[in-house]
């Protein structure tokens, strides 16, 4: 596989189904980061899926952005045909010592239109085709439950499993929240 995994585009056989989703898939680039805290902070706003209760600036995400390409972990894109950007997915460290190295936690968002139609599949699938390559053994997922139904399905369906149930560890919007850890060796 490409180290820039592609999903096809849909459409070119009339054959495909009309209700295929429509994306390409690349590594993120600075000129993608604007929509990407736009997607992320409609979630931080919205949504207990993030437990960042201010929303975050573009600083925020060039740190990211320079942060896993100098640690050479993956930081992808999905678009759609006309490059707009749908989502994003990306695995960093777990924990900062060294020992941790080969192990990475992973995140994935899809702005709200794009949801649900089998784009998270083709994010996750290539996420963890990249992080392989990029060396790393373990993806661990932070997953607050009652918010994240559609990840933890996601999730489950690509193989990562039940590694921990963390009991109110964080309060938003008012409420006691757990998270799930789910884990998947690479
Ligand atoms: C989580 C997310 C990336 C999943 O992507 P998606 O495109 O919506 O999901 P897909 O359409 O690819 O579906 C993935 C699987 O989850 C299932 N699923 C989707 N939405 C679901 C929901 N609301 N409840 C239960 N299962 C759901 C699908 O049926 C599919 O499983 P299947 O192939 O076995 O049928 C996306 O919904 C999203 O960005 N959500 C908001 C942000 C978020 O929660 N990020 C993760 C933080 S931990």
């Amino acid at each position: 596989m490409s180290d820039t995994p592609t999903v096809p585009q849909q459409g070119v056989s009339a054959q495909a189904p009309q209700a295929a989703p429509a994306a390409r898939i690349r590594p993120a680039a600075a000129e993608d980061l604007a929509a990407i805290r736009n997607i992320y902070n409609h979630y931080v706003r919205t949504s207990t899926v993030t437990f960042d209760e201010e929303e975050t600036d573009l600083a925020v995400w060039e740190h990211k952005l320079d942060l896993l390409g100098a640690t050479g972990l993956p930081f992808l894109v999905a678009e759609d045909a006309e490059g707009i950007v749908l989502g994003f997915a990306y695995a960093q460290h777990w924990r900062a010592k060294s020992a941790y190295r080969f192990s990475a936690e992973n995140t994935i968002y899809l702005s709200p239109d794009a949801a649900g139609r089998g784009r998270g599949k083709a994010l996750l699938e290539a996420l963890l085709d990249a992080s392989a390559k990029a060396g790393l053994h373990e993806l661990i997922a932070v997953i607050e439950p009652t918010a994240a139904a559609a990840s933890i399905a996601l999730h489950r369906r690509y193989g990562f499993v039940d590694a921990g149930h963390l009991k109110g560890v964080g309060v938003k919007f008012g409420r006691t929240l757990d998270v799930l850890f789910l884990q998947r060796s690479l």
